[in-house]
């Protein structure tokens, strides 16, 4: 089977039309699509991206404050007066089972909800990589892995996932008239496939985060497909399609 599959680099390089009609896999690789990813294994009950903390605040006041946490990090540090900051390893059962999260990043979270308009958004990383693959291998639509990167900047981490997700889907091939993006990603992970976890390490943003962090967040995100989460956005809310438990948004009710 062949597919048309394209990279964007950065959350802000996408465009409303370039979504429409499209499966869209957003990639925060460092740290945004890994914590969702924890969250839903730890069992939370849905993971609501937001754009900035004013759409966190309104979307809190409609929920009962027992049922939800707020969550996320602005230039990587916690925000002040939320629950939660953006390390994945923060994201236990005993803290957030049964929870809705509001989520608010830097990049990733602004990439998910410049993605709405596509026919399905899904969220990707190392952790969930072959349980991505497996999805969009019966995909025929147009096919975006659109990378965060960090403040319109590309990241390394994220366009090399995205490359792993083409090489593995193509199986190790790259048809000639793919895009650009598409053969810089693949070339990258062609480059670095034998050492991602050091690669990663050499990263802007895991240098960034050295100094911000002192959890081993680099390290828990460079990990391999140990997660079978399909994390699907639907009505404004992140689940776990793979339990085919497709809830309906708090907020809609
Ligand atoms: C983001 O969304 O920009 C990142 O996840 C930032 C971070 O590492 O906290």
């Amino acid at each position: 089977m062949s597919y048309k599959i394209d990279v964007f680099s950065t959350a802000h390089s996408i465009q409303e039309e370039d979504v429409r009609g499209k499966v869209i896999v957003v990639i925060d690789v460092l740290r945004a699509s890994s914590t969702i990813v924890a969250a839903l294994v730890n069992g939370a009950k849905g993971v609501i991206p937001v754009e900035d903390m004013e759409a966190a605040s309104k979307i809190a006041l409609n929920l009962d404050s027992s049922r939800y946490l707020l969550c996320g990090e602005k230039d990587g540090k916690k925000i002040d007066g939320y629950h939660l900051g953006n390390s994945p390893l923060e994201y236990t059962r005993d803290v957030i089972e049964e929870k809705t999260l509001i989520f608010n990043t830097t990049n990733g979270t602004k990439a998910i909800t410049r993605a709405n308009l596509a026919e399905k958004i899904i969220i990707g990383s190392f952790l969930n990589l072959k349980t991505i693959v497996k999805e969009l291998k019966d995909v025929e639509n147009e096919i975006i892995l659109l990378c965060a990167g960090w403040k319109n900047r590309l990241s390394l981490e994220d366009n090399l996932c995205a490359g792993n997700i083409i090489y593995d889907l193509m199986e190790g091939t790259l048809p000639e008239d793919a895009s650009d993006g598409a053969k810089v990603a693949f070339v990258l992970y062609e480059k670095f496939k034998d050492n991602i976890n050091n690669t990663i390490k050499t990263s802007n943003h895991a240098k960034r985060l050295k100094n911000l962090v002192n959890t081993d967040d680099v390290n828990y995100c460079s990990q391999l497909s140990i997660f079978d989460t399909l994390p699907e956005l639907n009505e404004g809310i992140i689940t776990d399609a793979r339990n085919g438990s497709k809830k309906q948004n708090p907020k809609s009710k």
